[in-house]
């Protein structure tokens, strides 16, 4: 994240860490280390507060967004640490249940959670460092979307303002567990599909909502994008909640930061613009794929049974535009 990196600059030189491919320049989903001619090593952390009441599911979900930003730069998660805040007033039978939905959503992704740490906090917080293995020549990043690719993104939007209408009790139990299902999804499956076809341009949709992880790609590959509302998917719930307005801060928050890049159709209302700036804690993963191999990708998705939708495509240009 762009913000929390810029204190770094002037006290680390891009060019005295050679053997760090990504992680002082564009902003990017992990930071990537050079091993070997091979073997590079990415390495990432995120955890947040709960985003649904159950805490074995707001631990699989943690676990599985932390894993998410491995996958995003093409690379195998293997090994993680727990990071976890926890009120000393709430039970420990709870926090078992958050780190055993972590844990055993590691072990669904072939990763090892070797220890960690916890401290107090008023409000519970819960996440992974992760690492991971990826070939130098197979990693994926922000930078390589091109113009003429295709955009795909493998889950479908309207975590945000459903997981606050959670929050707020007003979610109906289908809607829940329709939101926790994808939530907990891990996005391994979409990304060995992309890198088997050698699709340079990745990133996965979470915090910084569709339309602002779309603009980090477009900004960092110097390029612009066309993406097509009525493409879009969204969860059964998502219309609903947006028309009550049940969006989360950081909807807002978002909309304020990248609406300057977007150009909106007349045609959108308010709730649906927000609704591409909703934040997706655990959402799909973002691909730029060349157009050649943009049916082969659809198909073996298909045959794989991995969600996949086509949402839009990449420009020249400098604007994303909505149509
Ligand atoms: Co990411
Ligand atoms: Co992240």
């Amino acid at each position: 994240m762009a913000q929390v990196l810029q204190p770094l600059e002037g006290i680390y030189k891009n060019d005295s860490y050679p053997d760090l491919l990504v992680g002082l320049g564009e902003p990017d989903d992990a930071a990537v280390w050079k091993l070997d001619k091979d073997r590079v090593l990415v390495v990432t952390t995120d955890f947040f507060t709960p985003v649904v009441d159950d805490p074995y599911d707001y631990g699989a979900i943690a676990a599985a967004n932390s894993l998410s930003d491995i996958y995003a730069m093409g690379g195998s998660p293997f090994l993680a640490l727990n990071i976890a805040a926890f009120p000393p007033k709430l039970p420990p039978e709870i926090l078992g249940e958050v780190l055993r939905g972590g844990a055993e959503k590691a072990k669904e992704a072939g990763v090892v959670i070797a220890g960690g740490h916890t401290v107090q906090d008023e409000e519970p917080k819960y996440g992974l460092i992760a690492l991971g293995f990826a070939h130098p020549d197979l990693i994926m990043t922000k930078a390589a979307a091109s113009p003429g690719d295709a955009l795909v993104i493998t889950k479908p939007l309207g975590f945000g303002v459903t997981t606050t209408a959670i929050k707020n009790q007003k979610a109906s139990a289908d809607h829940i567990q329709e939101v926790v299902i994808w939530m907990k999804q891990l996005n391994n499956k979409a990304a060995e599909l992309a890198q088997a076809l050698g699709v340079k341009g990745a990133t996965d949709i979470s915090g910084f909502s569709l339309l602002g992880h779309s603009w980090e790609m477009a900004s960092s590959s110097k390029v612009g994008m066309n993406i097509h509302w009525e493409m879009i998917p969204f969860i059964s719930a998502a219309k609903e909640y947006a028309n009550v307005y049940s969006f989360p801060g950081g909807a807002f928050d978002n909309m304020a930061y990248f609406e300057k890049n977007v150009e909106f159709p007349k045609s959108l209302t308010e709730e649906e613009k927000l609704l591409l700036f909703d934040p997706q804690t655990s959402g799909g993963l973002l691909f730029s794929i060349p157009c050649d191999e943009l049916d082969n990708f659809m198909a073996q998705a298909d045959k794989k049974s991995q969600p996949a939708w086509v949402i839009g495509e990449v420009a020249e240009g400098d604007k994303i535009t909505i149509i």
